[in-house]
């Protein structure tokens, strides 16, 4: 009866136990199966690396949580989007539960634009949709992401590592617009969507 059964796994062997010979073949083929998966994973990695710039955030710059309202580079006054000398953009925020300051920004099309961010509590994620930028905020460490926007709009970037209960309604914006409307701003001015 055992040997008649239709389905060829479940027939039982003379000895009860499966051949070593289709155990190992099986056993290479998963193994040749696995080996295939991971070197489809990293050319994954690797070309979208490659052809979109989204790069893991390497930035390790360490910053006190606990005194950042107390002056520095992400006091309240130096938050926003900065022009530097060079003409390129620096956007600087605080993500804390459960939003970013400021929480709406406004940058220039076409232009280089650099953000720098951290966080005065947890883990905040930072995430531009169809952009490279995407980082984790910890907090203790300055997260930096480069990028350059090719299309006007408003981005919405929400936060994308869950951070509590409000996590959901932890969003902000980037306000990308043509050149001629980004209004120049003096290297010691700040700006938001607030005030422009
Ligand atoms: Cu902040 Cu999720």
């Amino acid at each position: 009866m055992a040997d008649t059964h239709p389905d060829n796994f479940q027939r039982s062997m003379p000895d009860g136990a499966v051949p070593a010979d289709v155990v190992a073949r099986t056993e290479r083929r998963w193994f040749g199966l696995m080996v295939g998966v991971l070197i489809v994973m990293m050319a994954v990695v690797v070309l979208t690396g490659m052809a979109n710039a989204i790069h893991p955030p390497s930035n390790v710059e360490t910053i006190d949580p606990t005194t950042l309202h107390l002056g520095g580079e992400f006091a309240e006054s130096n938050l926003g989007t900065a022009q530097e000398r060079d003409g390129s953009l620096t956007v600087r925020l605080v993500a804390g539960q459960y939003g970013f300051a400021p929480d709406c920004t406004k940058v220039a099309v076409d232009t280089p634009v650099k953000f720098r961010l951290t966080s005065t509590d947890v883990i905040h994620g930072f995430l531009l949709p169809s952009t490279n930028v995407n980082t984790m905020v910890v907090p203790g460490f300055v997260a930096e992401v480069r990028t350059r926007f090719a299309r006007p709009g408003i981005y919405r970037m929400p936060c994308n590592e869950f951070c509590g209960a409000g996590h959901h309604g932890m969003w902000a914006r980037v306000n990308v617009v043509p050149k001629e409307q980004f209004k120049p701003v003096a290297l010691t001015e700040r700006s938001t969507c607030v005030q422009q």
